[in-house]
């Protein structure tokens, strides 16, 4: 866990409980930066600001270990579906670490506790009446004895003629139709015939939420307005019966005669993994039963964050699964407080000379992949440029020359150049120690002024959760901190009134310490190192109760090394190579 640094908490501050989550990664390859752009990065940047503001966040993820990729990747490799989530769970988990996403638990859901979890569920579901079986046409192989999932089926297109269409989408003409309904339906896997069956199912009730649904989701004022609006219209046009089972062999057992040979469906177990991480989170602590807290204490802020494919799933069939399983609960589960969906994040690739704006294709190694990344460089200044370009609002395109740019303008040019020289005059000229002046210059009344509203304004966008537009103030810090400093001229000063440079560089070394608190939930691993030469505290502006009696700073070095060209142009070769090979 990482070191609290909440050096100033005004008492009357309550502490809020959270429990934020990151979306599950399937364990079934290596992240990139779409999903950390997505799910990974935002949430992290706003549980370490809640962290520093004194408030109760526990944080927990995990990978997604289930589902018909997984078990095609296995078939593919020749292995065991357990043995490929082994492997991606290490690398996904190692990944995160590099990359100072700090969960608080990072689990999985293939472990027993949350098998048990998953069955759990069922059983107060189907207590609740939330449950009902069904038969439905399913295509079946008969020389491999089992039946195909969608995706293990292929056929003639029903509609334009296509041969490979798949099983439930052409990629040809593009519609959409039951596997059933394409022409000489055959097994992906083996090439063999493929015939249709009748196969029995069982079904989350989600009409019966119907009502509860809408009243939860229109009540929820705080919402991205086009996740509310995408869910109610969903409401709205009628909800209908969810399958939660599926005939493979990977997954969830069912607890019910006759359903041996299925599984549970990945989605419906999937969301079920945030509860389970966050009882391996309170067993890991030694207090077993806390983790009740988390999710079943009404003032508990519940805030899932993940990308915007997600969202039915977060923001409709996990609300009623939460409804259904709480009812004869003394204590019913909270519902999610917010889900913050993020939009895509497309990429810049140079095709033929020419800049071109990208689909991400992971299939076609059409990806930046983080741990790639982290080979070319540090995390800080990675985080710093996703950071800004977070798709809070709208797609965006990831750039590796936006990333040369912004860090060496914004991250180096505004943040880092500012820190420097308020380090290395406070070194070199005062000996590496300021004292606090008797009183402050009137200009000195202004900045603090000026930050202090910066600082507010920081605050509302990191917790709306906007971290991207939160960023946009810590720029405007950055920005005020070196205009104050290039107006105090220290340099000049410190030889004419040497008096007045050193109260003006002690008020740097506050502004500092502020950028520094404000930095962190961005480049946790500079402020690390800042701290190491910086003494003096890491605080806002507005919660310093009255100024500290003196600032050291010893051995300061630069906390950022400039992007290169000739760095910029390997990477943006790599991806121009996976473009067109
Ligand atoms: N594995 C899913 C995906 O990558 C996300 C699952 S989020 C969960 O799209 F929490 F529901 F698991
Ligand atoms: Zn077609």
């Amino acid at each position: 866990m990482p070191a609290f640094k909440c050096y100033s908490l005004s008492m009357e501050e309550r502490k809020q409980r959270y429990l934020v989550t990151s979306a599950l990664p399937y364990a079934n390859g290596p992240l990139h930066v779409g999903q950390i752009v997505g799910a990974y990065l935002p949430a992290d940047a706003f549980v370490r600001y809640l962290r520093a503001r004194g408030e109760d966040v526990v944080y927990v993820c995990g990978t997604d270990e289930h589902g018909v990729p997984i078990t095609l990747t296995a078939e593919r490799e020749g292995k065991a579906p357990q043995e490929v989530v082994d492997y991606w769970w290490k690398h996904i988990k190692e990944t995160f670490e590099s990359f100072e996403i700090s969960f608080d638990n990072f689990s999985r859901t293939s472990t027993p506790l949350h098998a048990e979890n998953t069955q759990l569920f069922y059983r107060k579901l189907k207590e609740g009446g939330y449950i009902s079986e069904a038969e439905s046409r399913q295509m079946y192989s008969p020389t491999e004895e089992r039946f195909l999932p969608d995706r293990y089926v292929e056929g003639t297109c029903p509609v334009c003629g296509y041969k490979e269409a798949r099983g439930d989408q052409c990629d040809n003409c593009g519609s959409w139709y039951e596997a059933y309904e394409l022409i000489e339906p055959h097994s992906k896997v083996t090439g063999g015939p493929a015939e249709v069956r009748e196969t029995t199912h069982l079904y989350l009730d989600l009409p019966k939420f119907s009502d509860r649904l809408k009243e939860y989701i229109s009540g929820q004022k705080h919402w991205r307005t086009s996740v509310k609006n995408f869910i109610l219209g969903i409401i709205e046009s009628g909800l209908e019966k969810r399958p939660i089972t599926r005939d493979i062999q990977w997954g969830v057992p069912v607890p019910e005669p006759g359903f041996e040979d299925k599984r549970f469906y990945v989605w419906f177990d999937a969301c079920i993994g945030y509860v389970s991480s966050t009882m391996e989170w309170a067993k890991m602590i030694g207090e077993p039963d806390c983790w009740r807290e988390y999710w079943q204490e009404p003032d508990t802020k519940l805030i899932h964050f993940i990308g915007k494919d997600n969202t039915v799933f977060h923001a409709l069939v996990w609300p009623a699964q939460l409804m259904g399983v709480g009812e004869d609960e003394e204590e019913p589960f909270v519902l999610p407080n917010d889900v913050p969906a993020n939009e895509f994040m497309n990429l810049e690739v140079i095709v033929d000379g020419e800049r071109r704006a990208m689909q991400m294709s992971t299939s076609r190694n059409l990806a930046v992949w983080l741990h790639e990344a982290l080979e070319r460089f540090p995390a800080d200044p990675l985080r710093f440029y996703l950071a800004s370009t977070l798709p809070e609002t709208g797609d965006v395109v990831f750039s590796w020359r936006d990333f040369q740019s912004r860090v060496n303008n914004d991250l180096i040019g505004t943040l880092g150049n500012y820190i420097n020289r308020s380090l290395s005059f406070t070194e070199k000229y005062f000996d590496g120690e300021i004292l606090r002046p008797n009183d402050f210059s009137e200009e000195t009344s202004e900045v603090f002024t000026d930050f202090k509203a910066l600082e507010a304004r920081f605050e509302e966008r990191m917790r709306a959760p906007r971290p991207r537009d939160a960023l946009g103030e810590l720029l405007a810090m950055g920005r005020r901190a070196n205009r104050f400093f290039d107006a105090a001229a220290p340099w000049k000063a410190r030889k004419e009134a040497p008096e007045k440079a050193r109260a003006d560089l002690y008020a740097c070394c506050v502004l500092l310490g502020s950028i520094a608190y404000h930095m962190d939930p961005y480049v946790p691993g500079a402020v690390a190192r800042l701290e190491k030469f910086f003494d003096g505290p890491i605080a806002r502006v507005s919660d310093l109760d009255g100024m500290p009696e003196s600032y050291r700073v010893t051995g300061a070095k630069p906390l950022f090394k400039r992007i290169e060209d000739p760095e910029v142009a390997d990477a943006e070769e790599q991806l121009a190579k996976a473009a067109t090979g």
